[in-house]
């Protein structure tokens, strides 16, 4: 680390990657996507073989002003108000999931993975019973914590990538299926509208296509997983505000928002500078890896008054858990609708929900995410 371990911007010697964990730094840095690339692909995947095969049509990873060509192919789907006309949907699939728990409950697989799974498997046409093989391929992709770090001497990062780009094949290979069959028999779907859309008169590559099937079935579901269980340990680990928020549910937003602000499902976003930037009092070089904390960013006492208390009453919104500025998270308002509907019917079924101290929650195993693959939970005292 540099000298100054208080920065709220940091260089990492040893990765050569800059840190951000002040708020106003890391929002200055959203906001100024013409600075900080969301682009790190070059740096992490170079002109390996295979790069394409990832990234190209990766909406998170592009930038202005292509990036909003792209966007708006699909952000239709995903406002607030499209978005409310699925709660009927919601609402009868977490009774369904509901229904069949028998005692205690296992919150990850019983609810909260096929929840959003299914919902966003419904969305883009793609059958929501090969559930347990989306679970293995986001297994695959958010197993490393691949790209992380701007130095790569001895080419360890270089072999991750290719082993990477093959274990991802066979969701490639799934994924064009589906897509070559919404090409020869178009349905209502969002599949469908991504074989068909053209962007300046041009039809998308099959690449593209697949890598926006792929962040839009990742992306759509193992974040709303980790909002619910980190939801559920929130109010594990408080039970005085557990017990007003099951009293008055219309505080229940407040805590989906503190839950997020406090347990950021994705604890870090990569950006890299296009030219010389100063940013939090540090001057940054073109070419470099940034990395911006939510984790910290949300618990900045410049921002948030007691910034490590769980408050459901107070604005979290300013929190950076679902980005800002033009890559602000697209399924936002359907990850808070699914968590809404979720923990509502969820509180009305188990007048119980407590983890159990001799079965904990398994946390999940990468650094850049905060959540549980398994959250045991007793539901009688
Ligand atoms: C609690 C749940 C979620 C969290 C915490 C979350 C978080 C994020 C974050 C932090 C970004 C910005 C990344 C960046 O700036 O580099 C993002 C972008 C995105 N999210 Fe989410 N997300 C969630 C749920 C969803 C859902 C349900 C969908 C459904 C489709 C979704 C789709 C996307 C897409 C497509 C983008 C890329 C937007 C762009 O680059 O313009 N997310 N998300």
């Amino acid at each position: 680390m540099t000298t100054n371990d208080n920065a709220t911007v940091q260089l990492d010697e040893r990765t050569g990657a800059w840190n951000v964990f002040g708020h106003p730094e890391a929002l200055a840095a959203l906001n100024d996507p013409a600075t900080f690339s969301s682009d790190v692909s070059r740096l992490i995947t170079g002109d390996r073989p295979g790069s394409e095969m990832v990234n190209d049509g990766n909406l998170v990873q592009m930038d202005p002003p292509n990036h909003r060509k792209l966007r708006t192919l699909v952000s239709h789907a995903f406002t607030p108000k499209v978005v409310a006309g699925l709660e009927p949907r919601i609402a009868a699939l977490t009774t369904e999931l509901l229904d069949d728990v028998d005692g205690d409950l296992e919150l990850v697989s019983q609810l909260a993975h096929p929840l959003p799974v299914i919902v966003i498997a419904e969305l883009l046409g793609v059958p929501a019973s090969d559930r347990d093989l989306f679970r293995q391929w986001a297994e695959v992709l958010t197993a490393d914590d691949i790209g992380f770090t701007a130095k790569d001497e001895n080419g360890d990062q270089a072999r991750r990538f290719e082993k990477l780009a093959r274990d991802v094949q066979p969701m490639v290979d799934y994924l064009n299926q589906h897509a070559n069959e919404r090409r020869a028999r178009p349905r209502q779907d969002l599949l469908t509208e991504l074989v068909q859309a053209e962007v300046d008169g041009e039809r998308l590559t099959d690449g593209q296509v697949v890598n926006f099937a792929t962040l839009l079935l990742l992306a759509g579901h193992i974040t709303t997983t980790m909002l619910l269980g980190n939801t559920v340990l929130c109010l594990d680990e408080h039970p005085e505000q557990a017990a007003r928020i099951r009293a008055d549910r219309s505080l229940l937003p407040g805590a989906i928002g503190e839950s997020l602000r406090l347990r950021p499902p994705f604890t870090l976003l990569a950006r890299v500078t296009k030219a010389e930037v100063e940013l939090g009092g540090q001057v940054i070089p073109a070419g470099q890896m940034v990395l911006l904390w939510p984790r910290a960013a949300n618990r900045d006492p410049r921002v948030f008054a007691r910034p490590d208390e769980f408050d459901p009453t107070r604005d979290s919104d300013p929190h950076l858990s679902f980005g800002r500025g033009v890559h602000f998270c697209l399924g936002a308002p359907l990850a808070r609708l699914e968590g809404r509907i979720a923990l509502n019917l969820l509180l009305d079924r188990f007048p119980v929900l407590r983890t159990d101290p001799a079965d904990p929650p398994t946390p999940l195993p990468s650094p850049t995410m905060t959540g549980v693959s398994r959250l045991p939970l007793r539901t009688a005292y």
